[in-house]
């Protein structure tokens, strides 16, 4: 594997101390491990007011060509994908990096063929089946930027998501197995378009054999098209600083925004963290359980494998079927060295019982990973435990959607751990605590907010079609840094634990929500006239769900209101968004200004009823009262 590799603590620090005293020449030597078409001019040229980052300003490069191209000679035969279907009764797919290359080439083609070119948008609304990766990396193929649209998201959100970046052609699936359910994809995607008029080709892969409509002259069968065209496509050469892909994430307030990552950086960094982090050899089965719709699918299963020539497990199930032993059954089945999963997994497993993980063996693992979210004291020891016998470390890995690849975690058996802390910032990675002022904390054994001092290649460049969002959401709070959004705290020898978000948004199982969008779709259903949404803690999800709704009229059935109300969040988001508590109440508690008094509902959730805080310059301060006694 690559040269640009960490392997020891000395090393670790070397690099590190290198990454700040001339970060140029330390990336510049990181990127001449890839395949430029032409090289870069110079390595970075940056302002975070703008924002305007560049990385390898001049260069040139098709990032697919260095996630299979490079790697023909040594690893044609080497499987680059083990696919693990949802009903363990059917057969494992094995795909060979020349195999994978064959079906990206051709699968470019037939996006070629129905007028898909260099520039343009592809939505990509797939289950997790081969395809959706080939998807990915033939977009990438043919300098189409893709927008992966997780399969949870409703037909609104799919198509607000379409309309945002103006997609050309969606390529779906006709349905998906996901336990013991069988469920449409087509049909949203058909729903959805009708909203959505950029869209003119739609392709569809054939999954579980269901009838679905086909839209002449817009709709085709995947598998028809693959025939119509052959398994060679040149790499279309891209800029660095072309965009690669957008992916859609929610904020504090309005519509999710399109988080751009381009060619060179995104490539250069997703290698070098998913080799540095998880310190992959060359025989090792990597394991990352998430969704490629979400951003750790795309940096660690689409990329950062791929470019590093590793095998890799893409799991079509669920983690409960056919029971909670699933996931420890397809490590044992398949031999997973390194397993990359989220806390609410881990916690949900943990709650099945250990009856359930007794059957295995595990003896494959060699390194642990959690992504997603604050993974807690009790879930991180079960993890080491029973998963990794003791003998595994875990890499407890922080970084963002807009972050592109892993900013803080230590590296696998090379620096230190602690339980729940994400530990230490990869080299290359300048992290800060500010205070709310804005001062940077210089001492230890601080909390603070996160924050960026420098850019590292892999940075969002913008946000699809609004630069100034991405200005004013993530550059303006603080002047010269990348504000993250999360609080941490730093311990005496320097390591990071991530408290949580400071903003409005809420961390749902790992998946992110802001309460903005919540709200607009509880306020969709009919009889409600405003609502507020916050979090709360659950011991399975990390943070639930709770919804403060008032009513036009008071609620007579409550349990056909609150019906009513998920319906309408799974419509306008997705099921994933539910709320898990709804209360009724007469009104909101509003300043007189009419700004509504989060940090009280949050407190009334939490159940911390004792340190509601002054509550008199509410507008009306008997709803407090109504509203501690009317929690659920
Ligand atoms: O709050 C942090 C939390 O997830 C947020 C980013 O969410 P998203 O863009 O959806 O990406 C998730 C996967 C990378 C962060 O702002 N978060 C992510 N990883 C961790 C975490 N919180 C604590 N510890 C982590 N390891």
């Amino acid at each position: 594997m690559s040269e640009a590799r960490i392997r020891t603590l000395a090393e670790y620090e070397a690099a590190r101390a290198h990454s700040i005293a001339d970060p140029e020449g330390f990336w510049a030597e990181i990127a001449s491990d890839f395949q430029w078409r032409k090289p870069w001019t110079k390595v970075l040229a940056w302002d975070f007011d703008g924002p305007d980052v560049k990385w390898f300003l001049g260069g040139q490069l098709n990032i697919t060509e260095n996630c299979l191209d490079r790697h023909l000679a040594e690893r044609g035969d080497k499987t680059a994908i083990i696919w693990e279907p949802n009903d363990p009764k059917e057969a494992s797919v094995r795909i060979s990096f020349r195999e994978l290359h064959e079906r990206v080439c051709r699968m470019a083609n037939a996006l070629k063929r129905n007028s898909v070119q260099k520039g343009d948008r592809v939505a990509i609304y797939l289950p997790m089946v081969p395809e959706l990766l080939v998807s990915v990396l033939a977009c990438a193929r043919i300098g189409a930027v893709h927008s992966v649209v997780f399969c949870g998201f409703s037909a609104q959100s799919l198509a607000d998501r379409i309309n945002d970046a103006q997609a050309v052609a969606v390529i779906t699936s006709d349905g998906m197995f996901r336990g013991n359910k069988e469920m449409p994809v087509k049909r949203v995607v058909d729903e959805a378009l009708e909203q959505c008029s950029s869209v003119k080709r739609v392709l569809v892969h054939e999954r579980v054999r269901w009838a679905v409509d086909m839209k002449p002259g817009r709709d085709a069968w995947l598998h028809e098209e693959l025939k119509l065209v052959d398994g060679d496509c040149p790499a279309e050469p891209m800029d660095s600083e072309d965009p690669l892909f957008i992916l859609y994430t929610s904020g504090s307030t309005g519509k999710p925004k399109g988080v751009v990552h381009s060619c060179g950086g995104y490539m250069v960094y997703t290698q070098y963290s998913f080799i540095n982090v998880f310190q992959p050899e060359e025989n090792d089965i990597f394991w990352c359980t998430a969704d490629v719709g979400w951003i750790t699918g795309h940096s660690y299963m689409a990329y950062g494998p791929t470019l590093a020539g590793a095998t890799q497990v893409m799991f079509e199930g669920i983690p409960t079927y056919p029971d909670p032993g699933r996931f420890w059954q397809v490590i044992d089945k398949h031999g997973v060295s390194i397993f990359y999963t989220a806390p609410t997994a881990i916690r949900s497993l943990m709650a099945a019982g250990i009856d359930h993980v007794l059957p295995y063996s595990l003896h494959s693992l060699r390194v642990l990973g959690s992504v997603g979210e604050p993974i807690n004291e009790e879930a991180w020891h079960w993890y080491r435990t029973h998963i990794g016998k003791g003998r595994c470390p875990i890499v407890d890995t922080w970084w963002q959607t807009e972050t592109g690849g892993i900013l803080i975690s230590s590296l696998a058996g090379i620096t230190d751990e602690k339980p729940s802390h994400a530990a230490w910032p990869l080299p290359g990675v300048q992290p800060v605590l500010l205070t709310a002022e804005g001062k940077e904390i210089a001492e230890n054994e601080v909390e603070g907010l996160l924050c960026m001092k420098f850019p590292w290649p892999s940075i969002l460049r913008t946000t699809w079609g609004d630069h100034d969002r991405c200005r004013q959401t993530y550059f303006s709070s603080y002047k010269g840094y990348y504000f993250t959004g999360d609080g941490a705290k730093r311990d005496a020898e320097g390591r990071y634990r991530i408290i949580g978000r400071v903003d409005d948004v809420i961390n749902v199982s790992g998946h992110r929500f802001g309460t903005a969008e919540i709200e607009s779709a509880i306020n969709m259903a009919k009889g409600v006239v405003e609502s507020a949404v916050v979090g709360f803690p659950h011991d399975i999800k990390g943070q639930g769900i709770y919804a403060y709704v008032v009513t036009e009229k008071p609620v007579d059935d409550p349990e056909d209101m609150r019906g009513r109300i998920i319906e309408a969040v799974a419509a306008g988001i997705g099921r994933i968004a539910k709320p898990d508590k709804i209360q009724f109440v007469s009104g909101l508690p509003k300043t007189r200004s009419g700004k509504i008094m989060r940090r009280i509902l949050r407190k009334v959730a939490e159940n911390e009823l004792g340190s509601l805080g002054d509550t008199s310059t509410l507008l009306d301060p008997a709803v407090v009262e109504e509203i501690k006694d009317g929690r659920v």
